[in-house]
């Protein structure tokens, strides 16, 4: 099985190599917790490889992707790059029809995409199962193209492994969940990474704490947190 490198070496040996190829991964966390960061690292190391990748953002603009990638000493200034923020109602509008996404993202044909964020697009669709059926579009055409997929998604506050939309945890072949913990008493915060699911993966299963500094984001896959 081929696997894909996530940019992040303690995530790689979280994983137990990479992500599968192809797969869906919803990338679960609330804000702040670096969903974006860690979507650039596999956007950056698919180009270190020669690969194509597409990145949509859908809430922030472009300068402040680049801006946020350069901060982070990754050069995403690159041909094999593409970097989209369309309108979230135009966005919708495409997603309704699945020949038209399939035929969207085939004519880039990236190796890796992110959606920044499905969450987003619960709040533009009109219906909960409006937005079911177009993230059912998306997520199809992507299998049939094969193509390795990062959904980022906002968390519940009061449920921080569910995802806002409810959806796209079910709808994904993996889960990652990035958590922000505050101890008010010491004040400190600890951010933590788990895999809640990963198809075809034996993968490791337990909490680890991560990074977030100008070299991005690190993952400390041999230490363990304590509650
Ligand atoms: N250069 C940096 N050095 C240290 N920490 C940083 C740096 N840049 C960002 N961060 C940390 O990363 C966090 C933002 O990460 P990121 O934008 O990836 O999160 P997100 O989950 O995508 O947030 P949002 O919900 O706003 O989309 C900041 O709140 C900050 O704590
Ligand atoms: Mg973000």
């Amino acid at each position: 099985m081929e696997l894909v490198d996530t940019g992040i070496v303690g995530l790689n040996e979280m994983l137990g190599g990479g992500i599968p190829k192809g797969h869906t991964v919803v990338v679960l966390g609330g804000y702040g917790t670096g969903k974006t960061t860690m979507a650039l690292h596999f956007a950056n190391r698919g180009l270190e490889l020669g690969e194509k990748v597409l990145y949509l953002s859908l809430e922030e603009r472009k300068e402040s992707i680049l801006r946020a990638s350069k901060q982070y000493g990754m050069n995403l200034d690159n041909e094999n790059f593409i970097l989209m923020s369309p309108g979230i109602l135009d966005f919708l509008e495409r997603l309704k029809n699945k020949e038209n996404i399939k035929s969207d993202i085939q004519d880039i044909m990236p190796s890796r995409l992110i959606v920044d964020s499905v969450s987003i697009i619960l709040m533009a669709a009109e219906s909960e199962s409006e937005m079911r059926s177009v993230l059912l579009n998306l997520s199809d055409s992507l299998k049939d193209l094969n193509v390795t997929t990062y959904f980022l998604a906002e968390s519940k506050v009061e449920s921080p492994y569910s995802s806002r939309d409810g959806f796209s945890e079910f709808v994904g072949d993996g889960v990652i969940s990035l958590q922000n913990r505050y101890d008010d008493e010491k004040g400190t915060t600890t951010s933590i990474i788990r895999i809640l699911k990963m198809r075809l993966m034996n993968h490791d299963r337990k909490a680890h704490p991560y990074l977030i500094s100008e070299r991005g984001m690190e993952v400390l896959s041999r230490s363990d947190v304590y509650f």
